[in-house]
């Protein structure tokens, strides 16, 4: 497990210099402080190297030990080809299979059921996932209702066959009926962009922040509920709740809900903001790093985002270190 978030620091208070905004506002609002922006020679790929590179040396392991590589991403270096695929060759590992999940916040969960689904059913025995998002680049910076938002990083693992599965059971879900609740509009065959495009700023994030509110709190808890039924586990017997990292107030919904004491939620909104598909992943990261989850412990990965997507799995934490030894 590894995580990176690039070098460059905007705190609530920088805002205040060119929007109509105040620290006030956005900490009690969103639980946020400062977040990390990617440089203007940044894109993407350029963090989940980073990460990445960190993951592997966590495993000792090197690229060409990864028979897989998947980055989710909604901020890719390129709409085509997939950011995996630049990532796996600047690794050194041209010629593994490569390729990005687009679903969002949820991308990580996603993610997780996807490259489990593979080792599970043996098509590949390692598989290295990456949550990482270069969110300033598409967030206008003039609009202080979505500006404030958003930061930059990037989170990876490496997951690995094994005799104990640590995927343990999931809900994922989506719902494309109202895409307009939060999206890139322009870029894609809907919406090519064009000067006119440009000018109306449809290149930029676009979210009815209400809207996505409300749907994130009842989501969060439903796919919570039904993910721990399905594994047979009741909620008490969590361990640690990573949750994306959107607003702390929709955490903190959630949370009460679950009536789980807040030791065992993971929060870093206040530094990295919402950072999409990297927000799990980064979160897990800097737990791992402190040491605070041990082998066997029970982890439930929780998000929801643009789609509208969802999802939770339930995770049995198996370290590859004690897994070797
Ligand atoms: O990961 C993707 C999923 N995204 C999310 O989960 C985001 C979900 N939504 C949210 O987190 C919240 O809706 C926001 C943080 C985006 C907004 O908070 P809110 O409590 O829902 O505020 P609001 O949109 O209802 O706006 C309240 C007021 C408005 O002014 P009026 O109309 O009441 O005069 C806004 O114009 O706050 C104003 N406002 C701001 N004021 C100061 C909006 N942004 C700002 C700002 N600074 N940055």
């Amino acid at each position: 497990m590894a995580r990176y978030a690039p070098a460059r620091v905007v705190t609530n208070e920088d805002f205040e210099k060119w929007l109509d905004t105040s620290d006030e506002w956005i900490t009690v609002r969103t639980g946020m402080k400062r977040r990390h922006w990617a440089a203007e020679d940044q894109a993407t790929s350029d963090l989940a190297i980073a990460a990445a590179k960190g993951a592997l040396t966590d495993a000792g392991l090197q690229a060409s030990d990864i028979d897989c590589f998947i980055i989710a991403t909604v901020t890719p270096d390129y709409l085509f080809p997939a950011t995996a695929c630049i990532l796996a060759a600047k690794l050194g590992a041209v010629g593994k299979a490569a390729f990005d999940l687009s679903i969002a916040c949820s991308g990580f969960i996603y993610g997780l059921t996807v490259a489990s689904g593979l080792i599970r059913s043996g098509v590949y025995k390692r598989i290295l996932l990456v949550g990482a998002e270069t969110l300033s680049k598409i967030v206008n910076k003039s609009d202080r209702s979505t500006a404030i938002l958003f930061g930059d990083g990037a989170g990876a693992v490496v997951l690995e066959a094994s005799e104990r599965d640590s995927y343990l059971a999931a809900e994922l879900g989506a719902d494309g009926s109202t895409p307009q609740t939060l999206f890139q509009q322009s870029g894609g065959s809907r919406c090519p962009v064009t000067h006119s495009a440009i000018d109306a700023g449809l290149q930029y994030i676009h979210m009815e922040g209400r809207e996505v509110f409300k749907f994130a709190v009842t989501s969060m808890i439903s796919a919570t509920d039904i993910a721990l039924a399905r594994a047979g586990l009741d909620r008490h017997e969590i361990k640690f709740l990573v949750p994306h990292q959107a607003n702390r107030r929709i955490i903190d919904a959630a949370v009460k809900y679950l009536e789980l004491p807040p030791e065992r939620v993971l929060v870093n909104i206040a530094e990295y903001g919402n950072t999409s598909a990297a927000s799990i992943p980064i979160a897990l990261a800097e737990a791992v790093e402190a040491h605070r989850i041990a082998d066997g412990d029970v982890v439930l990965f929780v998000g929801f985002g643009a789609g509208l997507s969802w999802g939770a799995v339930v995770w049995r934490w198996h370290d590859y270190h004690s897994e070797r030894e």
